[in-house]
């Protein structure tokens, strides 16, 4: 195993780019799932999920290759049906193949995920979508199979308890452009890269409309084709970035970004007390001269992401005053809280879902534990101001989500290391 050694203390300065949505990415994927013609896809980033996702696509016959920056995929002689556990219980997205399988096979056999670091996490939302087109599930010794012999257009409710679910709306719509009739999701995420996704249905020959709304209708077809498609970049990474040069009172200018994507964040940002320039496709974030503690609540795109809610935290603990975080998605989403208490932040979790953050005026560098990719993200961040040296293990996590994180640090000047580290616990 590996990890990151950060010197605290250094303000970035520099350019930055962007890399792909990694959340795009993994769905669109799966979704190559649905046409026998190749799929070209460009600025997939290269991180540990994305080869998950090939790992499972490879178990079912799809072949891929990587030329330069672009991905091809060949999903014509597909030899299974069938998404082993050994694969689903490394990333949850693997599920994305269920739609894709049932829609073009009429059967899917794919091992149910179980929970993960941010909670228990079920999969009901997605299995309710499938029966409503049709589909008969069961679950049975831990695998949920599906079997269709042609899935037929509905309307589906698709919100669950903590809200719009953006992996469930992805597996039907991607269901749905294979089905027989119209589709209409009603409550349907409306995340960026849903939207994403849609596109790229559509270029394969989908019929999709309202992606980015509440109600996304799709027209099915009896087959869609091949395409060549750039997926968008990754907001998450972007606000990370942002947060980063926030925090160290840098100057950064990110690059090959989508600011759109990122509108509560910026603004949250400018409360905060950073100038922040922006062009089309990029974002120049000034050092904030007084800063100001905030009040955030996460929630479903266009609120703020929980994704963002990691580093925000960090950003939030030097920042003097009292700020809260009110986190809504997912019941187990603190995990770097105690990791950052280590480092001297003063945190208190007034009940499992609100954090309030008194700003310290110095962190100070000691071993830490990353837990899942935003927490690690969380962590890297703390360890730049931290003064002395911040060691971060499992940072497996950190290139699950995050592409050469430590070389983008590097060229902003930061002191960050990766090194292995026989201690690993
Ligand atoms: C995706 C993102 C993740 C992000 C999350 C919320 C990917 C690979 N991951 O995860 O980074 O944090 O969106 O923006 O894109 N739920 C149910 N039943 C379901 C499905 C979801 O109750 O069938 C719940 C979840 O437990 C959670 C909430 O709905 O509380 C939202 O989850 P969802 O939007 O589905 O998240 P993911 O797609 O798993």
């Amino acid at each position: 195993m590996e990890k990151f050694i950060i010197k605290g203390g250094i303000p970035l300065r520099g350019n930055v780019k962007i890399s792909g949505a990694k959340n795009a990415a993994l769905p669109i994927i799966a979704a190559s799932l649905l046409t026998e013609e190749p799929v070209t896809l460009r600025r997939i980033p290269k991180v540990s999920d994305v080869f998950t996702m090939l790992n499972v696509l490879k178990t079912l016959g799809c072949k891929s290759y990587w030329k330069d920056d672009a991905l091809t995929l060949d999903a014509s002689n597909i030899i299974s049906t069938e998404a082993p556990y050994e694969l689903i219980k490394k990333m949850r997205a693997s599920y994305y193949v269920l739609g894709p399988l049932v829609a073009r096979f009429n059967e899917a056999k794919v091992a149910l995920p179980g929970g993960c670091a941010l909670g228990s996490r079920p999969v009901d939302l997605h299995i309710k979508g499938l029966k409503t087109l049709g589909a008969k599930v069961e679950i049975k010794h831990g695998y949920v199979t599906c079997k269709a012999k042609n899935l037929e257009g509905k309307r589906i409710m698709l919100k669950g308890q903590h809200g719009t679910s953006v992996g469930a709306t992805i597996n039907v719509m991607m269901a749905a452009s294979l089905s027989k009739g119209v589709t209409k999701i009603e409550e349907a995420a409306m995340e960026p890269e849903v939207v994403d996704v849609a596109n790229f249905l559509n270029r394969c020959g989908g019929k999709i409309e309202g992606m980015g709304t509440p109600i996304i209708e799709i027209e099915g077809r009896k087959k869609l084709k091949g395409t060549e498609y750039s997926i968008i970049p990754d907001r998450i990474e972007t606000g990370t970035l942002l947060i980063a040069s926030a925090i160290t009172k840098g100057n950064v200018i990110v690059k090959k970004c989508n600011p759109e994507h990122n509108r509560v964040l910026i603004h949250l940002l400018k409360e905060y007390g950073v100038e922040i320039q922006e062009g089309k496709d990029y974002l120049n974030i000034c050092p904030p001269k007084t800063v100001k503690p905030l009040s955030i609540q996460v929630g479903p795109y266009p609120s703020f992401s929980t994704d963002l809610q990691p580093p925000m935290i960090s950003l939030l603990s030097v920042t003097p005053g009292n700020s809260t975080i009110v986190e809504t998605i997912f019941e187990n989403r603190f995990m770097h809280v105690p990791e950052l208490i280590r480092l001297g932040a003063d945190i208190n979790m007034i009940d499992r879902y609100t954090a309030v953050i008194k700003g310290v005026k110095q962190l100070s560098g000691a071993p830490l534990m990353a837990s899942d990719i935003r927490a690690s993200a969380a962590l890297i961040l703390a360890g730049l101001v931290a003064k002395g040296e911040t060691h971060i293990s499992r940072i497996y996590h950190t290139d699950r989500g995050y592409e050469h994180i430590e070389k983008k640090l590097t060229r902003l000047g930061a002191r960050i290391e990766r090194v292995s580290d026989p201690d690993a616990p």
